[in-house]
């Protein structure tokens, strides 16, 4: 396996996944990369490593380069396992290596792993000479961990942004100008909208350090690297960390016999009948990871489940448990559902939508049994207000 030169003297040396598709959790239809950087100078440099189970494919493309062995310093922008987990056999290879992280780093790759790491501590300002090189390093903390850094090599121009900025994208390209703009917007945003949302405060903050620096080439730690769209993806970066969404709506539910389903597709014709673009989103078939991508981008988020044993439904449960914890800002609610005798379901969603911050548009309805004619007309004259009002 080859190492790929993205600037002189500095290599993408990381492993590509192709075969993931649950990443804690989070579906990762397309797979992802786990991007290692290798900086050829004086002291030989590498920045962040890959998951365990990549570190063969990760040594193959150092291999194509130099011996392993002869790395000076290693760079552990963040200690989440996908790009620490190769550290300790680093370690082994390269025993005389240096790591260096930040104060937070530190303390969690002690954790993590139990071997002796040679860390040292780097804080924002502070810089490294490798030779012609030099890293700068910034602290971007919970974006999207506490420990969570950046490296900035001025020389070069270049950004290891590590989780900012990335997509889970496995592909043969390498350079956003290798592949459609839609697919890596749609990775980019999925990313954010799953990984990066609750810390919109804290992607303000990173984005002003990093406005700062003059940079040709960001290099994420997961999908492609930008070197063309990196003022399209910095003003998507502004927009979503100001909760900024389009006129849309998403209406996500589940449905026992039917009648949850006939509301939603009634509240569907009403926003759609004012123009409004609307994602209709059934659990059983979309996963929640999806979903978050379309409130992502919906100022509208509508939900629907009939109440089963005096409450919502298990896969909405899941839902607005997810949504809850991602903290969007800037949305408005709608709950609906259809119920048999006791009926809990709609003011339990309601409950936990403004748990999640979520302002509700109007009290929400439920519909004993099936829904007639009327109560659809109805319904859809709620999904016309509620389109207007956007
Ligand atoms: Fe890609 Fe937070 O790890």
């Amino acid at each position: 396996m080859k190492a790929l030169e993205v600037k002189p003297n500095i290599y993408w040396v990381g492993g590509i996944d192709w075969d993931i598709r649950s990443f804690h959790g989070y579906v990762t239809q397309r797979g992802t990369t786990y991007n290692a950087y290798l900086i050829m100078d004086e002291k030989v440099t590498l920045i962040d490593t890959v998951k365990s189970y990549m570190v063969p494919e990760m040594l193959e493309r150092i291999r194509d380069i130099i011996d392993p062995s002869k790395i000076d310093y290693i760079i552990s922008n963040h200690v989440e396992m996908d790009h620490s987990g190769g550290l300790p056999a680093m370690k082994e290879i390269a025993s005389n290596a240096e790591v260096f992280t930040s104060v937070q780093g530190e303390k969690g790759l002690k954790k993590h792993y139990k071997d002796e790491l040679n860390l040292h501590v780097v804080k924002t300002g502070d810089t490294l000479e490798l030779g012609k090189h030099t890293l700068h390093f910034v602290q971007v903390p919970m974006v999207h961990w506490p420990d969570s850094m950046v490296s900035y090599c001025p020389e070069t121009k270049l950004l290891f942004s590590n989780d900012a900025f990335g997509q889970h994208i496995a592909s043969a390209e390498r350079f956003d100008d290798q592949l459609e703009w839609g697919i890596i917007h749609e990775e980019a945003a999925k990313y954010y909208a799953n990984i990066v949302t609750p810390f919109g405060d804290q992607v303000k903050k990173a984005l002003e350090a990093v406005g700062k620096l003059e940079i040709e080439m960001i290099c994420p730690s997961h999908g492609i690297i930008w070197r063309t769209g990196i003022a399209d993806i910095i003003d998507e970066y502004k927009k979503w960390s100001n909760y900024e969404s389009d006129k849309r709506a998403v209406i996500v539910y589940d449905s026992m016999w039917g009648s949850t389903k006939q509301i939603a597709y009634a509240l569907y014709e009403g926003l759609e009948s004012v123009g409004i673009p609307v994602s209709i989103r059934d659990l059983k078939s979309s996963h929640i990871s999806d979903i978050i991508t379309d409130v992502h981008f919906s100022k509208a988020v509508l939900v629907g489940s009939p109440t089963l044993n005096r409450g919502m439904l298990p896969t909405m449960a899941a839902f607005l448990n997810y949504f809850k914890g991602l903290k969007f800002r800037n949305r408005i609610g709608y709950a609906f559902g259809s119920y048999g005798w006791s009926g809990e379901s709609v003011e339990d969603m309601e409950k936990e939508m403004e748990a999640a911050g979520v302002e509700l548009f109007e009290s929400g309805e439920k519909i004993q049994y099936r829904p007639g004619e009327e109560d659809l007309l109805k319904f859809k004259e709620t999904g016309k207000k509620m389109g207007e009002s956007l």
